[in-house]
């Protein structure tokens, strides 16, 4: 069982390696993943992701100009466009136990047998994974956890070092354990904006006209009508 269970995983790392990295990297347009990077065949990508060195991916989605930093594990997670995922990150797939059972132990709720003891006839109404979700252009600092079933919405900011319990409303900044505001990076009146904007669906011309007139300096809530033209128009792009 033991030495099966470690043949499986071999198996799906050398897998990964040697054949459906390189055939990731050929087919989808600028997908990068290190060779130390670890992800399993139910993983979907966009293009110009990027993995990095010791990162763990299972059963999760990536949209396109997303990075995940180095040793950053997710699992179960759906993350949009455009995120900045730090080093030593984990998102979702910690699994849950009941608190207010007569004990947290699976033995006791579960009939799966983690442990190999299983003290009930019926499983327990109760979900130990649920699905967890990054929206577009989020930034997730150096050490962040985000619990299952937690919901980061687009344009937010998890400073360094948080654990993420509850959603995170859009364009805020959290921190601290348990994550609380910050502040907002906008007036509401640009957040409502932006919400509706969704840049990061818009194509490569339209981006790099909005990196070339605002990408580099804050954006003022002057600045919307402009920044609302600029993408409504499209003219061909060269790539770099
Ligand atoms: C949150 C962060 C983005 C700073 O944002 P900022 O807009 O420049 O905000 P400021 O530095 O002005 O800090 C605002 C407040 O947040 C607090 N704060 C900053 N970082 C924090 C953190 N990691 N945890 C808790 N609070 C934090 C500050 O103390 C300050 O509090 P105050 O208003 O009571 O003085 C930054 O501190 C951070 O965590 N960056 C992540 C860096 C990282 O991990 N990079 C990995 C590469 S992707």
């Amino acid at each position: 069982m033991f030495l099966k269970t470690i043949i499986r995983k071999w198996r799906g790392q050398i897998g990964w390696v040697l054949g459906r990295r390189l055939v990731a990297q050929r087919q989808i347009t600028g997908f990068r993943a290190s060779f130390s990077s670890d992800v399993d065949a139910a993983s979907t990508f966009e293009d110009h992701v990027t993995l990095t060195k010791n990162t763990f991916v299972r059963t999760s989605q990536f949209g396109r100009g997303s990075y995940l930093g180095q040793g950053s594990r997710v699992k179960d997670t759906s993350i949009g466009r455009f995120c900045s995922i730090g080093p030593d990150v984990i998102l979702g797939g910690l699994g849950r136990h009941p608190t207010n059972y007569v004990s947290t132990s699976p033995a006791f709720y579960s009939k799966k047998g983690q442990t190999g003891l299983v003290y009930t006839k019926v499983s327990a109404d109760f979900h130990e994974s649920m699905g967890t979700t990054i929206g577009n252009d989020v930034w997730i600092g150096a050490r962040v956890l985000v619990l299952d079933g937690v919901t980061v919405h687009d344009g937010a900011v998890v400073a360094a070092g948080a654990v993420v319990v509850k959603d995170v409303a859009p364009y805020t900044v959290v921190g601290g354990v348990p994550a609380k505001l910050i502040k907002k990076r906008f007036s509401e009146a640009t957040i409502e904006a932006l919400k509706s904007l969704k840049w990061w669906d818009r194509d490569d011309s339209q981006l790099a006209r909005m990196g070339a007139q605002f990408g580099y300096r804050p954006l003022d809530e002057a600045d919307l009508p402009e920044l609302f033209e600029t993408l409504s128009r499209k003219t061909k792009f060269k790539r770099q």
